[in-house]
């Protein structure tokens, strides 16, 4: 599948996406602030940045960007909707869909995914419970997040209050053939390793490391 391309570079590596949402620290003259700070994170190659929508066109100066939202219109009268092809234009060959924060309706799920494959653009589906996950397995997401809610911003993680549900998550998306990430509250090497160690392809982070006074420590900090 060639989402292993994208996201696996080297031996099946664990990812991590740093999702820097629309903080403070994260946007403005910040963003690309934090991003420079990031560019000599260890293991780059397996660290994307989620970045704001009014800052794609960053994808031009910096590597291993990805979107926060997408929508599934191609070129034409649609206000306010972001394409694939602009992303791509940028350098963006990817994006989060369906955030806790930006959630969409399960059509719109399904007709991004169509319109995705299409144009080779990678998707990381965030899904809030098993549900959630089945439903987009369904519709043949390549890789989804599994995002607790309530966790989110949060300073317990997704690792520690939910084990038992990444674990069942993670033999979902075995049988679909799809990579499941992990995400909310992570905050900590133990968190990281407990979720690789259930199975998890990477993880999803942000205040742990976006409103962390150092940044590029926090971010390195959590790799493994
Ligand atoms: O997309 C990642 C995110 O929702 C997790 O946020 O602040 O709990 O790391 P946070």
């Amino acid at each position: 599948m060639f989402y292993r391309s994208f996201y696996y570079t080297v031996d099946n590596m664990f990812q991590t996406i740093v999702n820097l949402k629309a903080y403070n620290e994260s946007t403005g003259k910040n963003t690309e602030i934090l991003l420079k700070t990031f560019n000599n994170s260890e293991s780059s190659e397996n660290i994307k940045f989620a970045v704001p929508l009014t800052k794609t066109h960053l994808g031009n100066h910096f590597k291993n960007l990805i979107s926060q939202h997408v929508d599934p219109e191609t070129y034409g009268p649609y206000t306010g909707h972001v394409i694939m092809e602009e992303l791509i234009s940028s350098g963006i060959k990817g994006s989060l869909l369906n955030h806790s924060e930006r959630r969409v309706s399960k059509p719109i799920i399904r007709s991004t995914i169509a319109r995705a494959e299409e144009l080779g653009f990678k998707l990381i589906i965030c899904s809030k419970d098993l549900e959630e996950i089945r439903e987009v397995c369904d519709m043949g997401a390549d890789i989804i997040a599994y995002e607790p809610t309530e966790l989110i911003g949060g300073k317990i993680s997704v690792a520690t209050a939910k084990p038992h549900i990444i674990e069942q998550a993670v033999a979902l998306c075995d049988k679909y053939k799809s990579t499941l990430l992990v995400g909310a509250g992570i905050n900590n090497k133990k968190d990281v390793e407990i979720s690789k160690g259930l199975g998890a392809g990477g993880i999803l982070v942000s205040s742990g490391v976006v409103k962390s006074k150092d940044p590029f420590h926090s971010l390195n900090s959590l790799m493994i």
